[in-house]
């Protein structure tokens, strides 16, 4: 029977030992600000929005919320941001993504100081994970590693295989599971016969987005995998990029949709604002 590798638990936890880290610090008159940005009123990034500020709560951090209207102009954004990046008392700026179309994303992740990048996405945040020197690490795989590490899932010397190429998921994973000594291999819509290098996996990540996409076929006996796609099914239940009751029983550890990696995320969100305020 596979491991169901809870991202639930696992993020309660570490928010229960940030929350007594941020205790001590307010002990010492420190604390730690968040700002969190949302431009516009999209639902899905309201319900993430609200889950990070929920989170913050929980832990001690305090979070100022700055919900701007759809109209925004990209130079009023740059200008808030750049007010923020001055502020000591900041130590993370958050801005919830997808922006408006008339925003350019790129120039907005560039103008938030890579001290506070908090989301790890600044070139100079990539950068540096690319390069082995610290900085702030992409939340999402960030949050996997984490769960393999507290499930004694050795990473060294492993086949890794990653299903997708984001700049938000897929490249920072890639770094990272090569940072911990991983054989990497990174496929994409263009890679040709996807199962037979998947199936090479000891430990294969997912991040396509496409619902239920990787059945069995793809899936070495005995692997472990994570699937970091989030989607409603047929039936309108979540479901992720993989086809959880297919793989359940041919593999040795399995993240669920929900309760895997999703709540790992905003756990490592909270992970670099806490550090944030420690460098400081
Ligand atoms: N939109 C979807 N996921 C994320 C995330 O991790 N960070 C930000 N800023 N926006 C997102």
């Amino acid at each position: 029977m596979a491991t169901i590798i809870d991202g639930k638990k696992t993020s309660t936890e570490i928010k229960d030992e940030l929350r007594e880290q941020v205790a001590k610090l307010n002990k010492i008159n420190s604390d730690v600000t968040l700002c969190v940005i949302q431009v516009g009123a999209d639902p899905a990034s309201t319900i993430y929005v609200n889950n990070k500020k929920k989170a913050c709560e929980y832990i001690g951090i305090k979070s100022l919320s700055y919900e701007l209207p759809e109209e925004t102009t990209q130079d009023q954004l740059v200008e808030l941001i750049n007010e923020l990046n001055v502020q000591p008392k900041v130590n993370g700026i958050l801005v919830q993504l997808p922006l408006p179309k008339h925003i350019d994303e790129d120039k907005i992740i560039q103008t938030i100081s890579p001290d506070k990048d908090v989301d790890g996405f600044h070139p100079q945040s990539v950068g540096r994970l690319s390069i082995g020197q610290k900085g702030f690490v992409s939340c999402t795989p960030a949050g996997i590693v984490e769960l393999l590490k507290r499930y004694n899932i050795p990473i060294e010397g492993k086949e890794c295989v990653i299903v997708g190429r984001s700049n938000i998921v897929g490249k920072p994973m890639a770094m990272l599971m090569l940072r911990e000594n991983a054989t990497v291999t990174v496929c994409h819509s263009r890679t040709k016969n996807l199962a037979e290098i998947t199936k090479r996996a000891d430990i294969l990540i997912v991040a396509i987005g496409k619902a239920k996409f990787i059945s069995k076929e793809y899936v070495k006996e005995g692997a472990v995998v994570i699937d970091v796609g989030m989607h409603r099914d047929e039936n309108n239940k979540l479901c992720g990029d993989v086809d959880f009751d297919d793989l359940v029983d041919k593999v040795k550890a399995i993240t669920p949709v929900p309760g895997g990696v999703g709540p790992m995320t905003i756990a490592m969100l909270m992970r670099n604002c806490v550090e944030s305020a420690v460098i400081k």
